[in-house]
């Protein structure tokens, strides 16, 4: 059977299956840590052949890799796409494909909030190389920021730290319009939740640190695209800008996918029943969770999102004096950026993941000196719900 093509199996089928087949020199299961930096070619000919494009086969490790390969295929197919390349981290993949789809004189618009360092590239990196980044608020501005010069629309959805809901497919119709190519984040999501290019959306980036790889224990980045844009981004960001990813973090994200729709399930569950109980506790001035009703973004999850994902902020009526004593006060979830992890992981994104962002600009993000954020784990919610409620009582 071909495994990375069928396309009516279902995600946990493909997260097991795809992208990979037993290894035919030796019938291993697991994909083998292929750690050759040269492939052979053999002869003349072939070298030539395959360094024009014209046959298929591995040459360097920069360029590709087999056990990279699988991880791509798998990625692939739980996306949805024709392709995928693999980075060193989600910010390496967000700045190969930035570099390769814009170029100085064009402009960029971003909605909603961003990830701090994806920010940064757009307030600081763009800027630089003669690119516009202009931030809309909202799906409803983009028709009227959108001018001749504007190449991509880029969206996080749910966005980093305010779990904001950015509308993919209506994102995607508007772009269209306008000949205009859309990139959507989709780390916070995971294919799991919502599948951005059955959407319409051109190219989906991810940081596979968070939710791919699972458990905390690697770093990298991943783009889904059309095998064009693929192709465009990988000569950008790997030959160009050499930011492949290891065959041995290949390995540590191959495993961790295998999983990856069981613990979004469970992680999903958990922050489901955190959330209401963060939301009905008197220390508590606000939940973001794109589950509770309550949410600007609910409707738009209901329709995008097969679940309402694991993350979600809250503000602490005390600002940032209670921010401290509750984080400090969490035995079970561990202090921490990250996220997507086995572990339940806070922090207070004011003054870590979002530190850098200028202070005007997460005063309009709504990242207060009083936010925490919570990626939910897959411990025992029983357990969490324990150690959250004994922190805020500090509070109360
Ligand atoms: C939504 C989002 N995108 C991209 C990144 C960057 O990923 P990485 O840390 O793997 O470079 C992060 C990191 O937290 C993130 O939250």
């Amino acid at each position: 059977m071909a495994k990375d093509t069928a396309p009516t199996l279902g995600m946990r089928t493909l997260a097991v299956h795809a992208g990979q087949r037993p290894d035919p020199s030796t019938g291993a299961i697991a994909t083998p840590i292929s750690t050759a930096s040269a492939y052979s070619y053999g002869d003349f000919d072939t070298g030539e052949q395959r360094f024009s494009g014209e046959s298929p086969g591995y040459l360097y490790s920069r360029f590709a890799n087999p056990t990279v390969a699988a991880f791509e295929g798998k990625m692939a197919a739980l996306e949805g796409g024709e392709a995928a390349v693999a980075f060193t981290s989600g910010m390496s993949a967000i700045c190969a494909t930035l570099m390769a789809l814009v170029s100085s004189g064009d402009e960029l618009i971003h909605v909603g909030t961003l990830y701090g360092g994806t920010e940064g590239v757009m307030r600081t990196l763009l800027p630089r190389f003669g690119v516009r980044a202009i931030h809309v608020a909202e799906v409803s501005e983009l028709e009227a920021a959108i001018t001749a010069k504007t190449r991509v629309i880029f969206a996080e959805t749910p966005d980093n730290p305010m779990l904001g809901v950015v509308d993919l497919h209506e994102t995607a119709r508007i772009a269209r319009a306008h000949q205009v190519l859309t990139v959507a984040d989709n780390t916070f999501a995971t294919p799991c939740l919502t599948r951005p290019l059955a959407l319409g959306i051109d190219v989906v980036v991810h940081s596979a640190t968070k939710f791919i790889g699972g458990h905390g224990d690697s770093t990298g980045g991943v783009v889904v695209a059309s095998a064009a844009w693929v192709n465009a981004i990988r000569t950008v960001g790997l030959k160009q800008f050499g930011g492949c990813l290891s065959p041995f973090e290949a390995s540590l994200l191959i495993r961790g996918l295998k999983t990856l729709p069981l613990r979004v399930e469970a992680a999903c569950l958990s922050a489901e029943r955190i959330a209401r109980l963060l939301e009905e506790h008197p220390a508590v001035a606000k939940v973001f969770y794109p589950g509770l009703a309550s949410h600007p973004g609910h409707e738009v999850a209901r329709r995008q999102m097969s679940r309402f994902g694991a993350l979600m902020s809250f503000e602490l009526k005390g600002g940032k004096d209670a921010a401290r004593t509750f984080l400090d006060r969490l035995e079970l979830v561990t202090q921490a950026v990250s996220l997507g992890d086995t572990d339940s992981l806070a922090c207070h994104p004011a003054s870590t993941t979002h530190s850098a962002v200028a202070k005007d600009i997460r005063d309009q993000y709504g990242v207060t000196e009083g936010l925490v954020r919570l990626s939910v784990g897959i411990e025992d919610v029983e357990d969490l719900e324990r150690d959250i409620r004994h922190a805020l009582a500090a509070l109360a």
